[in-house]
């Protein structure tokens, strides 16, 4: 053990904790944050064990019935507490216009007068976790180290479950090593002898998800959930990421990552953008029909984020920085995602679902597996009564809408076997996709890279529950990445327009880029295409486009197939119904435009001119 460095609280670092930059950092931040004991994470099962059965005496943990869901955990949060806070998350740059005109900025300097009385005494009466982890294989050169400082044992444990987290990370950093300091606090001190009153303690009014990109530094306060708490993920693997990226040559994306493999055993790689609650998750585990696919297999390689890096050969590499998946549960079942639903069985804490009376899960969705028949009673995530009379006059959703799992990776029936591959697999094809009622048709392809980065950088998409604030209302997203891009997002459209020309450097052609929306309504206002596992028959055009076996046809927005050259094997899909899914609405567009227009205004410093140049194009195809 080190000697304690502070008056009154001992550092309690193991002795294989050699960072000096770390040990100091500790001490001082402990000495900020006041809690009353220090705890160094080693990642170990015994841990994780532990913790979850503290977790589960202060409340915050429901144990479920071993028999239904062994190793499993359910997790209400405070009601004020269940997505991320888009507008409380901020880009502290030096410059303004380096965070850019889509991210929240405040001057560093001013930041950290507003931090300082927050943080001053914030783990007062509570311990604070030292969490170690690698973003990426360890050792890896892709990969990159954090460590977070946090009150929170809920953070310790999924933090576990969704990167490489414990002792071993020690051994990469070494005693000069870098790490990404990464605090975190829910904001609720304990007077002496106070006890808390609630099972998740946070601050419900005051909460700042800070990302200082120059020093590289996050600072997270008055939340417990997802992105906001655990700041491995959209903090570091995204926001702090991305700027890397830029600095470095490489990108850091709100991407899946795929492989799918062909009857004849060829494999290819593919990356794609969604929005949150827009489908990665289910695109990154998709089954294909059974009908008219044999022989097809896809594999997940990530769920959530992609590191991309070019290499000497005009690859684009890339990485699953993450371990474990954080995903969306309303909605899953085993008719829409089954390996998904078998990835579930075991060792899972869920967030914000609902109780059965025999000790497991339930969420919206599920009734699809017992026959369209809902549970009689359940427990509500706010921990109230529910039944199907109850939901029928209130409305009221057993589970949240953003209610979450937290699964480890390894539980993935369909885990690809180079997921934890350092050096990463090279990406063949870029998806990127919103969620549309109208206007957008299901699939096109980008005839060139740069309609493919404009395509990507004009995207809208509905919003969802992921994030506090209204939902069903459609913004801009460019490249899914509004709320993850550390930088000025016309800068970040210049960084990507320049991957063509360093490829190109190599005698490489770039991956194709494709648009896609799963999500055009009918007039009754239901989604047309029946989407998930018949995704599949949309990802083998794509397939077929790769190998110059589709001849497409040209539209205003694309390469788009015709209708003959979609498998369309075990599912009745008319003409008719494809046109509902793929016909451009020429007076849609043209108000369309009108919204790239006011969002080429609001980005237009640094804006590259090839966005515009492309945008008139395509008006000009719209016109002809
Ligand atoms: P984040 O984890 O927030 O980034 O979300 P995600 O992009 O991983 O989305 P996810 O796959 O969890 O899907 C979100 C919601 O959309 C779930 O309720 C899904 O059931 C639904 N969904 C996913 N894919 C499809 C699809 O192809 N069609 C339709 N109609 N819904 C889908
Ligand atoms: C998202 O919102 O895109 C998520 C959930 O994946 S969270 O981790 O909370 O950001
Ligand atoms: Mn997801």
């Amino acid at each position: 053990m080190n000697a304690p460095t502070m008056q009154g609280l001992n550092l309690n670092a193991p002795s294989y904790v050699k960072n000096a930059r770390l040990l100091a950092w500790v001490a001082d931040m402990a000495a900020l944050c006041k809690p009353d004991t220090i705890y160094w994470c080693d990642g170990s099962k015994e841990e994780y064990d532990r913790l979850c059965q503290q977790l589960v005496d202060a409340g915050t943990f429901k144990k479920l019935n071993p028999a239904k869901r062994p190793g499993s955990f359910l997790a209400w949060s405070d009601p004020s507490d269940v997505a991320r806070v888009e507008d409380r998350t901020y880009i502290c740059s030096a410059a303004k216009e380096d965070a850019g005109p889509t991210n929240n900025w405040m001057a560093p300097a001013e930041m950290r007068t507003t931090l300082q009385p927050l943080f001053d005494g914030c783990m007062k009466g509570r311990t604070m976790y030292v969490v170690p982890f690698s973003m990426g294989p360890l050792g890896s050169h892709i990969a990159h180290i954090g460590v977070e400082l946090t009150d929170s044992a809920y953070v310790a444990v999924n933090q576990r479950l969704m990167t490489r987290m414990g002792k071993a990370v020690y051994d990469v950093l070494g005693v000069e090593g870098e790490f990404v300091p990464c605090m975190h606090t829910v904001g609720a001190p304990l007077a002496a002898g106070e006890k808390d009153t609630t099972s998740w303690p946070c601050n419900p009014k005051v909460k700042y998800i800070v990302h200082y990109p120059e020093t590289r530094e996050i600072w997270s306060y008055g939340s417990g959930y997802g992105g906001n708490a655990l700041l491995g993920k959209k903090c570091l693997a995204l926001r702090i990421a991305s700027t890397m990226g830029r600095d470095q040559g490489w990108l850091a994306e709100h991407m899946l990552i795929l492989g799918v493999t062909n009857p004849a055993g060829k494999k290819y790689h593919v990356a794609a953008a969604f929005p949150s609650a827009c489908g990665k998750t289910n695109f990154s585990m998709l089954v294909p029909p059974e009908a008219g696919f044999a022989g097809w297999k896809v594999t997940t390689i990530g769920d959530d984020i992609a590191w991309i890096k070019p290499n000497a050969d005009g690859k684009m590499l890339a990485i699953n920085p993450e371990a474990g998946y954080f995903g969306v549960a309303p909605g899953t079942n085993m008719h829409t995602n089954p390996n998904c639903m078998k990835s579930l069985d075991k060792d899972v804490i869920f967030t914000n679902v609902a109780l059965t009376d025999d000790g497991d899960v339930w969420w919206e969705g599920m009734e699809k597996d017992h026959g369209g028949q809902l549970p009689g009673h359940l427990i509500d995530w706010q921990g109230k009564d529910w039944t199907p009379q109850i939901a029928k006059e209130t409305g009221a959703k057993a589970a949240h809408p953003n209610s979450r799992f937290t699964v480890a990776a390894g539980n993935n029936p369909a885990l690809d076997a180079q997921w934890d591959d350092a050096n990463g697999v090279a990406i063949d094809a870029f998806i990127f996709g919103g969620r549309r009622s109208t206007t957008v048709p299901l699939v096109t392809e980008a005839r060139t890279w740069t309609e493919g980065v404009y395509m990507a950088a004009t995207m809208g998409s509905e919003t969802t529950a992921a994030a506090f604030g209204a939902q069903g209302v459609v913004r801009r997203d460019p490249f899914a990445m509004l709320p993850f891009c550390g930088y000025n997002m016309s800068d970040y459209f210049q960084h990507w327009l320049n991957m063509e020309g360093k490829i190109a450097a190599t005698g490489k052609a770039v991956p194709k880029v494709f648009c896609v929306n799963w999500f055009r309504k009918d007039e009754a206002g239901k989604f047309v295409w029946p989407g998930y596992g018949d995704n599949m028959r949309v990802l083998k055009w794509m397939i077929d486009r790769i190998e110059g076996q589709a001849p497409g046809q040209e539209t205003m927005f694309g390469v788009a197939p015709q209708y003959t050259e979609i498998n369309w094997t075990g599912l009745d899909f008319s003409a008719q119904k494809f046109d509902a899914v793929t016909s451009i609405d020429n007076a849609a567009w043209a108000e369309e435009f009108k919204l790239h227009d006011a969002h080429f205004e609001q980005l237009a410093y640094h804006l590259p001119q090839a966005l515009l140049d492309t945008k008139a194009a395509l008006e000009k195809r719209l016109a002809a």
